[in-house]
């Protein structure tokens, strides 16, 4: 047995913690049958040989009998601002033998102590950052207008060879950092979106190897993001313009160091960027590259002092998710229309991202590039569904080769319209590029069905289309905001395709910022519109309940949970102080029900109560695994009193939900709101409206993720393959027909008649794709027992189904690598199961019959009656 993957916070190798007892994790990784850990030893050492060796001279914890691999604290002695921990791990297996010493990792703390912080926050002066946005006549940006982007520089000396240099960042808007011409990392929008009236992040970058002795330059190229761009409806949310903070730390080899700081001495030039903002897009003007601008030795004119702002008065804090990145690049895969001079190319695939435009031209010709996500019937791109984003790059070409990839926007689209172009639209003169929060694989399905499988593709880019520094409803529109409900839903289907932990911890900062002192939270987190939406609505709210308890249950994570329990207990206080009958009457928020259902309308009183009862039931099991033994009395109690309002309030004898629709069913036995004997009869209930809707499904966002679990759980589960590779309006399979490459916000977005009326029409949403873990955990049959966390007993039961002879999913799971293959053939069928170190499985066959096994490898063979 050996320890791989060791993680700090969830990160590897981060740079810049601000926990002061960082959670370290490994993984396991065994040969043998039935091995777990049975014991452990962290090491953490000032130098990376000395934690090789095992050697601790910060830490050890002392050989602790115990399989747990994850969330393991610091124990250690006060960790300093800047102090470098290496460690190392090593684990004994089942029969006591220990392993090698793993491979060191190591962690760096930020900057502690708000002491620690000693630049000053500065800004382009008013000249510098004045707007230019008349490029006519090929961009109409109305009356918005924006900051200009601009660059930000200093010159120093560094007296010798640098042993170690980091840069400790924060912007006000969005940066690039650079240093002696070139770009730090492969970060993008830092320092990424918060509430900035509560808190800003900032970065830590290792950039001892961008530095020289003598001469220096570091800089940061300054952009409006979130904070005084347009977020939402509406402009300047945060403040009016951006400003930065930089501070460079520099330590020579002689043991002297100094520390470079943002303030007095800075100076600002504008950057060709005319304008950039993450909804109306970005002008460019090639002619006015200054490629030398953070240069040493550059001496270009025109460059104004920096003025010196205010402190903001919220609070720094270190970054503690992964950053956005450019993830893939695509190539165009058709070129369509044409005009005059005007033609729409296809990228194939619906993603968030941008394109990098490399073309030849007459100095001063200006290109603009509009983005989409469809088509309308003929053949011009449907934008009325972005509203007020103008989603618009405009290109002034430089004489010989251009060559523009905007800094600081984000479209959400498949084609480009490209107006201006010189010369014929050759198909490399565009590339698409991807961008997105780096998050790493956790997980894949795949099966026989094409039709399952597209469907499998798009839910994972709408995932990576909307987990982009924080988890978005859409990527395109006026919007974009995290909405609650929508990752409330999806959350157990992203977590068997990404690792979302540390993204996720980070947005449950964001969510219980939104919190107020009666318990209630936004609707949306980040909050914006406060008034509008900062009592949040039933089965939105209660993600603040249904998310940090998932989180647990999938990565074992109990600081997380410890630490949101105070705003799980306060939501659900908050909707029972005004709802002392139990039925969620009052204080409803915007109460938005089943969210775009098609064809059935659920009672709104009983989805809420649905709901109720579920996060109280949620409260606790929290309480229960914190040992919080009063609060999970009350708890137990309050759900069991909301589950007797429900019964009375909307359950008749004979197993009907009131309104009779999928939602109703779905919820109610997804919460065990029904009594175990008219389970079955409500599973039939359910069933018969799927039926007489000629198996379709009418479920919206809140009773979508419920709806193939409750036909399943009672036993349907051809009624639950009927409707997964169903292909007719509406259902997944008829989005897919109509070529839908990511989810859509509703079922009818687009249809024979053409694209809905509305413009409110994503085709980039993924709360309908919360069916993902369906297929994970009912097709491929690979979940966890519904006790287990950490995914340390492992529930593997297929239900092989529809027309489908195969299917397959792996799970990194934070023991390592859970693994489901099937194959049927006539009247046989084959299951092969990987249980990681540590783990056991209960396996159920499609013949009934049970196994119980350790980690390691395991086949079975059955036969199947009727396959
Ligand atoms: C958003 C959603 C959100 C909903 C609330 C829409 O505008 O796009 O995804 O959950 O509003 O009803």
């Amino acid at each position: 047995m050996q320890p791989c993957r060791l993680r700090a916070e969830g990160l590897l190798d981060p740079v810049g913690l601000g926990e002061a007892r960082p959670q370290l994790s490994w993984e396991l990784e065994s040969d043998r049958q039935d091995d777990f850990q049975s014991r452990y030893q962290v090491v953490v050492s000032s130098d990376e040989a000395r934690a090789a060796a095992g050697l601790a001279d910060v830490w050890s914890s002392g050989e602790v009998l115990s399989p747990t691999t994850f969330g393991v604290e610091y124990r250690g002695p006060k960790l300093q601002s800047g102090q470098r921990c290496y460690w190392a791990v090593r684990v004994w297996d089942a029969d006591g033998a220990p392993s090698r010493w793993s491979e060191p990792a190591v962690w760096e703390m930020g900057l502690l102590r708000p002491e620690d912080w000693v630049a000053s926050w500065i800004a382009p002066p008013g000249e510098v950052s004045a707007p230019v946005q008349d490029v006519p006549p090929r961009v109409d940006l109305g009356d918005w207008r924006g900051v200009r982007p601009c660059y930000l520089r200093m010159g120093f000396e560094a007296r010798g060879p640098v042993a170690r240099a980091r840069a400790y960042v924060s912007a006000q808007g969005v940066y690039e950092l650079w240093i002696n011409g070139a770009r730090v990392g492969t970060d993008l929008l830092r320092p990424g979106w918060t509430d900035y009236r509560i808190r800003i992040p900032y970065q830590v970058y290792d950039v001892t190897p961008h530095l020289q002795a003598g001469s220096n330059r570091i800089g940061a190229l300054l952009g409006s993001g979130w904070f005084c761009g347009r977020v939402a409806w509406e402009d300047r949310v945060y403040g009016e313009s951006p400003s930065l903070l930089i501070q460079l730390r520099v330590e020579y080899l002689t043991g002297a160091g100094e520390t470079v700081v943002s303030g007095a001495g800075w100076e600002s030039a504008p950057a060709p960027l005319l304008w950039s903002d993450l909804l109306m897009g970005e002008g460019y003007d090639a002619r006015l590259e200054r490629p030398s601008w953070c240069c040493a030795d550059d001496d270009s004119t025109g460059w104004l002092p920096c003025v010196v702002v205010q402190p903001p008065a919220a609070k720094l804090v270190a970054q503690v998710a992964p950053p956005v990145r450019v993830l893939a690049e695509r190539r165009v895969t058709g070129v369509l229309g044409s005009g005059i001079g005007r033609w729409v190319f296809d990228l194939g695939q619906n993603f968030a991202g941008w394109v990098r435009l490399r073309c030849r031209g007459d100095a001063g010709t200006v290109v603009a590039l509009r983005f989409a996500e469809a088509l309308n019937n003929d053949g011009s791109l449907y934008t009325a569904n972005l509203r007020t984003a103008a989603a618009t790059d405009v290109v002034v070409l430089r004489e010989g080769e251009t060559v523009f990839e905007p800094k600081f926007t984000l479209h959400g689209f498949r084609y480009v319209e490209i107006d201006g172009l010189p010369g014929s639209p050759d198909p490399d003169v565009l590339t698409g590029v991807v961008a997105g929060t780096d998050l790493a694989r956790a997980g894949a399905f795949e099966c026989s069905s094409p039709l399952v499988t597209q469907l499998q593709h798009n839910i994972e880019w709408s995932l990576r289309g909307n987990f982009v520094e924080i988890p978005t409803d859409c990527p395109q529109r006026d919007e974009r905001l995290g909405w609650t409900a929508d990752l409330q839903v999806f959350l157990p289907t992203a977590c068997c395709i990404a690792d979302v932990h540390s993204f996720l911890t980070k947005w449950l900062t964001d969510l219980m910022d939104t919190g107020r002192p009666d318990g209630a939270v936004g609707d949306v987190a980040p909050l914006v519109r406060p008034n509008l939406f900062g009592r949040a609505a039933p089965g939105w709210g209660d993600a603040v309940v249904a998310v940090p308890w998932f989180l647990y249950r999938t990565y074992g994570d109990l600081r997380l949970l410890r630490r949101c329990f105070p705003a799980m207990v306060g939501w659900v206080d908050y909707v029972a102080a005004a709802n002392p009958d139990r039925v969620w009457r009052y204080q409803r928020g915007n109460d938005y029900g089943d969210w775009l259902s098609v064809g059935a309308d659920t009672p709104r009183e009983l989805v809420a109560t649905a709901y109720h009862a579920f996060s109280a039931g949620i409260v606790a099991q929290a309480a229960g695994a914190l040992g919080e033994a009063r609060e999970r009395d009350r708890f137990v109690a309050l759900a069991e009193e909301i589950r007797a309002a429900f019964a009375q309030s909307y359950l008749t004898p004979d197993g009907r939900v009131l309104g009779d629709t999928q939602t109703g069913y779905a919820l109610a036995l997804a919460f065990h709101l029904l009594p175990e004997g008219l389970r079955a009869a409500a599973g039939r209930n359910l069933a018969a409206d799927v039926r007489r809707r000629g198996w379709h499904l009418s479920t919206g966002f809140l009773g979508v993720a419920h709806l193939l679990p409750a036909l399943g759980g009672t036993g349907h589960f051809d009624v639950a393959y009927s409707l997964l590779e169903q292909d007719s309006f509406p259902s997944w399979g008829y989005q897919i027909r109509q070529g839908a490459t990511t989810l859509w916000e509703r079922w009818d977005g687009r249809t024979e008649a053409g694209v809905h009326a509305d413009t409110m029409n994503s085709f980039n949403h993924y709360a309908f794709g919360s069916v993902g873990v369906w297929l994970y955990e009912a097709v491929a049959g690979l979940a966890q027992c519904p006790d287990s966390v950490g995914f340390e007993r492992l529930l593997v039961h297929p239900h092989p189904g529809g027309s489908l002879r195969w299917a397959r999913a792996y799970r990194d799971t934070v023991r390592g690598r859970a693994s489901v293959s099937w194959v049927r053939s006539t009247n046989r069928f084959e299951l092969e199961v990987g249980v990681p170190p540590g783990a056991d499985a209960e396996v159920r066959l499609p013949d009934g019959s049970e196994a119980h096994v350790g980690s390691g490898r395991h086949r079975f063979a059955v036969t199947e009656q009727g396959a």
